[in-house]
């Protein structure tokens, strides 16, 4: 089975030309100009088009029991919703309950993704607990291929570590060569502001920011870059919203942390005001919550320059009815904004139209950079001979509009509805064979592949 994708512009990270791409089976095997297609072989047309590496969204909810419910695609539905909108892998976080053992719930993952993907996917492996046993498991699961871990600083009581197991944690993924990613928000402030706010009567969803101001945030960081600067570990900072929690990285950064940073699709297009509108305000909870608009310039520069690494989803989808649950208390509200589908399509509208972020620069921040930090390069995350052959035609003269009626994403709301596009993929493709086209999904279903990783973060 082959593929030749004819007379596209390639960009990567690093080049950009016209040029042919043939694939054997699941593999690019030749780049040139002018090749011939062999009988059998499926030809597209990338004439007038863009052909990119396959997006990787280096942070996804997809089987989520969280604050009492669970998030609500399947691998299925996430999967398809990924495709149609240019993302061929997802890095999704497995989170245990505390009392879970850790092997358990990484066999718990992988099997619901395995069979029911039709991306490829691997996992950040959660640490919301560490003992000795849990070390074991660990240890195996970072044998079975999971090179990164995921710690949360905030949610106290539910995934949150005490600093003991930060440390523990951080000086073990040291001596594994693993990156360990981090939600950063100082968790008892956040406790302490939520009791204050409520005990006010301030129940509503917009009080969720005045409960994890940007102070919160950037406590959070600086703790982790204290931590990471005693053990020598290499961080990764999730969905970093706002200046004062970048001043901070960039405070560990420049005394030699080793730290990176992904923000989100979410922080550099919607404002707080979103989450103010009564209560349909709950659907664009999340946390760290929207921030001040001015925020915006602060992380799309972030992005330009190269102090933030990734732009990711943290998609996390829980439908109004899920949302009703905080009615009457912010605290009880499913924290998520969904957007996987539309991250790439937002983000070429708004930063490579919009002049804000050269081509190569988006190709390396929500492909490239996620692949190489997470060990995935050059497999995923280039076009060459020898990657996987997850490629994206893209369409940048298509116009279009976003709306939840005409989502994949499994739910009844889009936090950007509304909102204009300007390009969309053609095609895509997962390992040689075509995946979507034109907004629909027309690949397999189980046929996504796990990822083993080994670690490189020594
Ligand atoms: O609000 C968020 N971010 N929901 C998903 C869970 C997390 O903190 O990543
Ligand atoms: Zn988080
Ligand atoms: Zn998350």
């Amino acid at each position: 089975m082959s593929l030749l994708i004819k007379n596209g512009e390639i960009v990567t990270a690093d080049a950009r030309y016209v040029a042919d791409i043939f694939c054997e089976d699941e593999t690019i095997t030749r780049i040139d100009r002018d090749i011939a297609a062999p009988p059998d072989c499926e030809v597209i047309d990338a004439s007038g088009k863009y052909v990119f590496p396959g997006f990787i969204d280096p942070h996804v909810h997809i089987y989520l029991p969280f604050m009492g419910t669970y998030a609500k695609d399947t691998h299925e539905t996430a999967s398809k919703a990924a495709l149609v909108g240019g993302t061929t892998t997802f890095i999704e976080m497995i989170c245990p309950a505390r009392g879970d053992k850790p092997l358990e719930a990484f066999e718990l993952w992988l099997g619901k993704a395995q069979g029911a993907s039709a991306c490829d996917f691997t996992f950040h492996m959660g640490v919301t607990r560490y003992d000795d046993e849990a070390q074991g498991d660990f240890e195996e699961i970072v044998r079975r291929g999971v090179a990164s871990f995921k710690v949360f600083l905030a949610y106290k009581g539910a995934f949150g570590v005490t600093d003991e197991e930060l440390y523990k944690t951080l000086t073990l993924a040291k001596r594994l060569g693993v990156i360990t990613t981090a939600h950063c928000e100082n968790a008892d402030l956040v406790l302490e502001l939520q009791r204050k706010l409520l005990a006010e009567g301030k129940t509503g969803p917009a009080w969720h920011y005045w409960s994890r101001p940007p102070a919160v945030e950037a406590e959070g960081v600086h703790h982790l870059m204290t931590f990471a600067e005693m053990t020598g570990a290499h961080v990764y900072i999730v969905h970093l919203s706002c200046a004062e929690a970048l001043q901070e990285a960039m405070h560990g950064s420049a005394r030699g942390v080793k730290v990176w940073v992904e923000t989100l699709i979410q922080y550099l297009l919607l404002d707080r005001t979103s989450a103010e509108a009564d209560f349909e305000g709950a659907k664009n909870v999340m946390s760290p919550p929207l921030r001040d608009a001015s925020n915006h310039d602060v992380l799309w520069n972030a992005l330009a320059k190269g102090f933030a690494s990734t732009l990711a989803t943290d998609h996390a989808p829980f439908d109004f009815a899920q949302k009703q649950m905080g009615r009457g208390d912010f605290t009880r509200i499913p924290n998520g904004i969904p957007s996987l589908e539309d991250r790439v399509n937002l983000y070429f509208t708004h930063g490579v139209k919009s002049g804000r972020i050269d081509l190569h620069r988006f190709v390396e921040t929500a492909s490239t950079n996620a692949a190489k930090l997470f060990g995935l390069f050059p497999r995923k995350g280039a076009i060459q001979p020898g990657s996987d052959a997850d490629l994206v035609v893209y369409d940048p003269n298509y116009r279009g509009v976003i709306s939840a009626k005409t989502q994949l994403m499994n739910l009844d709301y889009n936090s950007f509805e509304g909102m204009e596009i300007a390009g969309r993929p053609s095609v895509v493709t997962v390992r040689g064979k075509v995946a979507a086209r034109d907004g629909k999904f027309v690949g397999e279903v189980g046929r996504g592949r796990f990822l083993q990783r080994e670690p490189t973060h020594f």
